[in-house]
């Protein structure tokens, strides 16, 4: 299960997410928003990062206008490693690195046809393990 949020500025780019995922017969949860109403990006990160970080949802996806806040924000949820992707060799080496759980697009900053692509990989390239896992370890012992 993959755990949905955007603001305002990114209901359009996740409308788009939405759809590939329907196209995959990927199963997602939509945490909102549900319009292009103004909103506050933290109630969403906080919706999608919770539901990672219990296991509700294995992966997250939060668009907004830079995807910074997003970020900022899905990141202070313990057992969160959310990551703000701007092309897919950073998505690619945030999943095979840093076992990133939540990616956070810019729909100012990165246009769909690429988002979509972004998100596909981050889906897709499973985690290296290895090394990469004692570092990821380090960052969770930072939140004890
Ligand atoms: C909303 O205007 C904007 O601040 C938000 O979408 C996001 O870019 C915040 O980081």
């Amino acid at each position: 299960m993959i755990a949905l949020g955007c603001d305002h500025g990114g209901y359009n780019l996740l409308g788009e997410i939405r759809a590939m995922l329907d196209g995959k017969g990927l199963e997602y949860r939509d945490f909102g928003a549900f319009s292009e109403e103004s909103c506050d990006y933290p109630d969403f990160a906080r919706a999608v990062a919770e539901s990672v970080a219990s296991g509700g949802a294995e992966r997250g996806i939060l668009v907004c206008s830079t995807g910074i806040g997003m970020s900022v924000a899905a990141n202070k949820v313990r057992g969160v490693r959310a990551a703000l992707c701007g092309d897919c060799f950073s998505a690619e080496m945030t999943r095979r690195h840093n076992d990133a759980n939540i990616l956070c697009l810019g729909a100012r900053v990165t246009g769909a046809g690429l988002a979509l692509k972004i998100a596909e990989i981050f889906l897709e390239t499973p985690f290296d393990g290895g090394r990469h896992a004692r570092r990821v370890a380090k960052i969770t012992e930072m939140e004890l």
